[in-house]
């Protein structure tokens, strides 16, 4: 297995090369299985994965509390090896609805101080505001995860989904490891502005999304029918004919994977993985199965020949849908 670290940006850590992000162990895909997910937590971290995503509006705390006893729960070898990343300022309401984002000084700090509770640690790797708050310029925020990291509370600060003017801005305001940003074989907008200024800067990616919430695991049906309150119930990418001509391009590539002797999920998984040593893929996985799947992507090698295969079967720009509904898109700085 390839295993060795990625570093994340210049200024932080190394990481092994997949992240494990645990948002669908408690949100937004379905019921999942409690003692399977910190089972999952644990198997993540006995494979050698540092990096732990979440973030505190992941079914309002209860992902950070998830994560907060897979360590608590962990060998005391593997939870010091632990590096978690927790995305802030989405608000929500009692009944889950999603009401904005605050990314004000007073509000980080506020923020940082539950998930730390949380999470039962005393402090965080890596921090940061999940979409940029249109009323708090970004140097306002960006300075008080500053002032965390001054005293000892966080180690690293990171963006998510933010455009290439608001990452200069931000690292001209203090040292940024890494930008979160969806990045998969049918979500390639960071390619064009966004990747040239991250390098430029020293900025990795956790690229998240790498199987399009499940679309290109190879595993989803033109059947499938999603529960309420699912994401994919409302994902532009997973209704009626949009789904039907993704999963075509599914199939194509299932084409791809098979000749490699590799899963489809294996083969995407692979595909971010060969975009450079700056991108560290987050892995979706909530069962130990899926792990080992996942996994199994870094024994993948693609080469000229197998990119271009790929390329071939899913041409950059082919997925039908936007990555998120309409009213979501509007919140990505990214997208501007
Ligand atoms: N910054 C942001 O705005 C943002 C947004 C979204 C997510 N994230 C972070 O990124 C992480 C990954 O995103 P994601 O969960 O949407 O990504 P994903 O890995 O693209 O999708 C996960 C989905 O793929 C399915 N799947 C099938 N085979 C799999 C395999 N071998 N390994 C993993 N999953 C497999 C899972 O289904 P089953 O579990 O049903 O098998 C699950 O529904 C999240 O957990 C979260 O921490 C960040």
């Amino acid at each position: 297995m390839t295993t060795h670290t990625r570093s994340l940006g210049t200024t932080g850590p190394q990481v092994f090369p997949l992240g494990l992000g645990c948002m669908g162990m408690s949100a937004l895909y379905g019921e999942a299985d409690r003692a399977e997910s910190i089972a999952t937590v644990h198997a993540a971290l006995e494979a050698g994965v540092t990096l732990l995503d979440t973030g505190d509006f992941y079914a309002m705390g209860h992902n950070e509390m998830l994560i907060g006893e897979a360590l608590r729960t962990a060998p005391t070898a593997l939870r010091e090896k632990a590096l978690t990343s927790v995305k802030f300022g989405a608000l929500r309401d009692p009944d889950g609805n999603w009401s904005g984002y605050d990314g004000r000084p007073a509000a980080v700090k506020n923020f940082a101080a539950y998930s730390l509770q949380r999470l039962g640690v005393d402090h965080l790797d890596v921090y940061r505001l999940a979409r940029l708050d249109p009323d708090v310029p970004v140097e306002e925020t960006v300075g008080a995860i500053a002032e965390l990291v001054e005293k000892g509370y966080v180690r690293h600060i990171g963006l998510s989904e933010v455009g290439a003017d608001t990452i200069r801005r931000a690292a001209a305001t203090a040292p940024i490891s890494d930008l979160q940003i969806e990045y998969s074989l049918i979500s390639r907008g960071v390619e064009d502005r966004i990747l040239p200024v991250t390098r430029e800067l020293g900025i990795a990616i956790t690229a998240y999304g790498v199987l399009s919430r499940g679309l290109i695991s190879g595993r989803l049906t033109p059947g499938h029918r999603f529960a309420p309150g699912d994401f994919r119930s409302f994902s532009p990418r997973f209704q009626g004919e949009n789904l039907r001509r993704n999963l075509d391009l599914v199939e194509a590539l299932r084409a791809v994977a098979e000749g490699k002797g590799a899963t489809v999920a294996q083969t995407a998984i692979a595909w971010v993985l060969s975009r450079g040593e700056d991108i560290v893929p987050l892995v979706g996985a909530r069962t130990r199965e899926r792990l080992a799947e996942a996994l199994g992507a870094l024994d993948v090698t693609l080469d000229a020949a197998d990119l271009a295969a790929i390329e071939e079967a899913v041409p950059a720009d082919a997925a039908a849908g936007t990555r998120y509904p309409q009213a979501l898109m509007a919140d990505l700085d990214s997208e501007h």
